[in-house]
């Protein structure tokens, strides 16, 4: 018979911040994202508030949204705020995504209606690729300026007298590829003027300014942002952040491996590629700490999720893909790596929030669907700034062919509630789990909370079976001095352990 896995949860050992903005979204002004999946017009016979959908922002509400990163992206990089804004919109084509016409209905204050509905704080991307200094400081001083100047006043015309908060600003976009193709050096000399002059025009509310960061791992860009931040850092130049993207793409560019009806060996192998995410920030903040060895430069992981094969019979360009159980396994590791990495990973956006790549939700008209990841976020929520907490175990193994993984991954925090959670996930599918969890520093006399299980890890959510993959109740008691837990094949396990 398997042997039950033991893992000591120790509250003594207290450990970083594990900040809510870890469990960041990624909005792109691309295929349904933003339009039919937010924006549906005031007209619209789906229920709406100021345009945006009512039934999208509930749920996202529910799973504590702290901050959503918006343009893009690639868009982002050729995005003019002033298309967005006014009674007037300007029509043009996303170059970025599909030639399609984007009518830019949706633009800065509808995007921070949005955000103020779902209760998060806004991370505008910079054109940094096509724009210009001056026109990236209009855009800050027309969100953010709290004094009478002619864009405040234009703002206000638009409807907003009272300046929005702009918690994070990124300075371009991937500008080694689609945000401009530049050298490590022409990007730090882009880097040094927007950083310089761009920023919030609120004293009392500074933007967060994150630099872009490396796409591989390879650390060539990472050193020349980080020299250039260590030699020229003072009071006319800072970043506070630097931007990671990782996408688990298994098997080659394109994206192919298929989003459903996908084999064991499919999901085993993009498993074991989404764990190199842990690799690949080792390597990232180890030449960070070595210009920042006080950690305090943020690593930003602002795109992260599975690009998978375009869903058959959809736009390609729109980056439509299902969401099974394997996105929630998925999910759940790289939230845990990143709490692994809490003192220098202290922001991420999962790409994308909606209909576009890992999505939280799909919407057809009027029909909206929560997705396995969905779940995973929203059983997270207590781990949102809470704080670390040690868990040794020894992960045993599962082993499909040539591939091996771990059987488990687990991490604990003390929440925010006062509370211990622990998360726990079995990433076999074909054997349920035992685990003792073994306290030390506090009481636990059990543990209660939910799995998030399914029949197949290729298990997806529709619009006809919105709740295949659905969370259900777990509970475990004590036994010969730990609290004993039976995981499902391939689950994710979000519990409290109670005094
Ligand atoms: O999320 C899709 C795209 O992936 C983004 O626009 C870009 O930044 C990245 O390459």
């Amino acid at each position: 018979a398997d042997r039950a896995i033991r893992l000591t949860v120790d509250a003594g050992k207290p450990g970083a911040t594990i900040d809510r903005h870890l469990f960041g979204q990624f909005a792109e002004q691309l295929g349904h994202g933003i339009y039919g999946g937010i924006w549906v017009g005031k007209d619209s016979s789906i229920p709406n508030t100021r345009g945006i959908r009512n039934d999208v922002v509930a749920a996202l509400k529910a799973i504590k949204v702290p901050n959503v990163r918006w343009p893009g992206g690639c868009y982002a990089d050729s995005y003019h705020w002033r298309d967005g804004i006014g009674p007037n919109r300007t029509t043009r084509v996303n170059t970025a995504w599909g030639n399609v016409v984007d009518s830019n209905a949706f633009g800065t204050d509808e995007f921070m209606d949005f955000a103020k509905q779902v209760g998060a704080e806004a991370y505008i991307s910079l054109n940094v690729g096509s724009g210009t200094v001056a026109e990236a400081q209009d855009w800050m001083e027309y969100m953010t300026a709290d004094q009478p100047t002619t864009l405040a006043k234009l703002r206000a015309a638009n409807g907003h007298p009272a300046p929005y908060r702009v918690a994070m600003m990124g300075i371009g976009n991937e500008s080694w590829d689609c945000g401009g193709l530049m050298t490590p050096d022409e990007y730090t000399a882009e880097l040094r003027r927007y950083a310089r002059f761009v920023g919030s025009y609120n004293a009392k509310e500074p933007s967060m300014k994150i630099a872009v960061g490396p796409g591989t791992d390879d650390t060539a860009w990472t050193e020349a942002v980080m020299k250039t931040w260590k030699e020229r850092h003072g009071w006319s130049f800072d970043i506070q952040g630097l931007s990671l993207h990782s996408y688990t793409i298994y098997d080659g560019w394109p994206p192919h491996m298929p989003s459903t009806g996908f084999d064991e060996s499919a999901y085993a192998h993009v498993i074991k590629e989404t764990l190199k995410m842990g690799p690949l920030i080792d390597k990232q903040s180890a030449v960070m700490d070595k210009y920042d060895p006080e950690k305090k430069i943020a690593l930003v992981v602002d795109e992260w999720g599975a690009w998978l094969a375009p869903t058959p019979g959809t736009n390609p360009a729109f980056l439509m893909q299902q969401n099974s159980q394997r996105d929630a396994i998925l999910a759940a590791l790289n939230i845990n790596i990143f709490a692994r990495h809490a003192d220098r990973v202290r922001a991420a956006n999962i790409a994308q929030m909606i209909n576009v790549l890992q999505a939280m939700i799909l919407t057809d008209g009027p029909k909206m669907v929560l997705t396995p990841t969905y779940d995973v976020f929203k059983m997270y929520v207590p781990f949102q700034d809470a704080t670390f907490i040690p868990v040794s175990y020894d992960a045993g193994s599962y082993v499909h062919g040539d591939t091996t993984l771990p059987r488990l991954d687990a991490i604990a925090a003390r929440g925010k509630d006062g509370k211990v959670w622990l998360s726990l996930t079995n990433l076999d599918p074909n054997r349920p789990l035992d685990v003792d969890a073994a306290a030390l520093g506090f009481k636990a006399t059990s543990a209660n909370g939910q799995t998030l299980s399914a029949p197949k890890v290729d298990s997806v959510n529709t619009f006809d079976h919105p709740r295949t993959v659905a969370p259900r109740s777990i509970s475990g008691a004590l036994k010969n001095g730990a609290i004993v837990l039976t995981l499902p094949p391939a689950s994710v396990t979000v519990v409290s352990l109670q005094p």
